[in-house]
């Protein structure tokens, strides 16, 4: 057990090892993911912008940001003068892309935005650090390590809590619930994705039946689930850590790869396909190559009105 500065009944059990792990596989997937799955995520992003109003809040905390294409548009576009937003995630590789991306657009040289990186800290008062950013500043962003099973923001802290497809990931994602409640204040709102039906997402799982038809092995590493895509029992965990009012629907995200190509560049990019084809011989990639443009083909190909999907749950709950 872990004592959290800001809890008031102690601790959440947290598994700092596998953790650990996951810290390492997103630090190492960190450029991979941006060029890819990034684009394609920005989708799910922007429902939850949409679909919790993200425009009229204050204060804001987006957990599990990852590179955070969809922030800085956000913050670019659509983010109101007066509100600051805390951006972070657990691999500091996904936070430094971020800070690095965000100084290259044009909105950082805005007199209005100020960003600062935050040191890594098991406590951050979120007022303070708010407050310590000089008045002329309108729109104020920091960037952040932070864990979504143990944050280290005080209580009460944030009208807006996003977490765009890190809940179904996490080792305990009653440890998320239950901090993301700790974190927003009363009558404000958390909004969650995670991936939809299994059925639902072909974008995830072709490419599993693909290394199985290969003969070659997929190592999911268990971050492929769908254990979170039943929307009656989401809705009912998220009341049970205290939410009092939680809204679900179920959304598809389809990139319409326009050749078998992109859709196997896309299929092979994401962290576990690259660790299962990390031993393969050169012969066995090929022959993965081949079952997969042969099985895409009879499936998605030309002669089909058939796209490889991605169906995600999006909740949004009110304190
Ligand atoms: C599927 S990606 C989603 C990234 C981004 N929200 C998007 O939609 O593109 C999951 C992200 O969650 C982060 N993550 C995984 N476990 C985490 C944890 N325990 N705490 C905070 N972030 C975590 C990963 O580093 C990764 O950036």
């Amino acid at each position: 057990m872990e004592e959290r500065g800001w809890m008031k009944g102690g601790g959440l059990e947290v598994d700092h090892e596998r953790m650990a792990f996951l810290r390492q596989k997103f630090n190492d997937w960190a450029y991979g993911y941006e060029d890819t799955v990034e684009k394609v995520s920005i989708q799910s992003s922007f429902n939850l912008y949409s679909a919790a109003r993200a425009h009229k809040a204050s204060k804001i905390l987006e957990v599990g940001a990852g590179c955070g294409l969809a922030a800085r548009i956000f913050i670019s576009y659509l983010m109101k003068k007066h509100c600051s937003f805390f951006v972070s995630d657990i691999s500091e590789k996904m936070n430094e892309i971020f800070v690095q991306r965000f100084l290259e657009t044009d909105t950082a040289s805005d007199p209005e935005v100020k960003l600062v990186t935050l040191e890594e800290s098991d406590v951050i008062d979120v007022d303070q650090e708010i407050n310590n950013v000089e008045d002329n500043f309108l729109k104020r962003i920091f960037s952040c390590r932070a864990n979504n099973e143990c944050l280290p923001f005080s209580d009460n802290s944030f009208d807006l809590y996003i977490a765009c497809l890190s809940l179904m990931i996490v080792p305990n994602y009653k440890n998320q619930l239950t901090e993301a409640y700790r974190v927003v204040e009363e009558g404000g709102a958390a909004a969650f994705s995670v991936w939809g039906r299994e059925e639902n997402c072909t974008m995830l799982t072709f490419v599993c039946e693909v290394f199985k038809e290969a003969g070659i092995e997929y190592t999911s590493g268990s971050t492929l689930t769908f254990k979170l895509s039943d929307k009656g029992f989401l809705i009912k965990d998220i009341k049970e850590v205290g939410f009092k009012e939680v809204k679900g629907f179920y959304t598809m995200t389809n990139p319409c790869f326009p050749t078998v190509n992109e859709a196997y560049d896309y299929s092979v990019s994401s962290a576990n396909a690259q660790l299962s084809l990390k031993n393969c011989t050169s012969e066995e990639r090929e022959h993965l190559k081949l079952t997969f443009y042969q099985m895409y083909e009879e499936r998605y190909g030309n002669d089909t009105s058939e796209l490889m999907s991605w169906e995600t749950l999006v909740i949004i709950a009110t304190k």
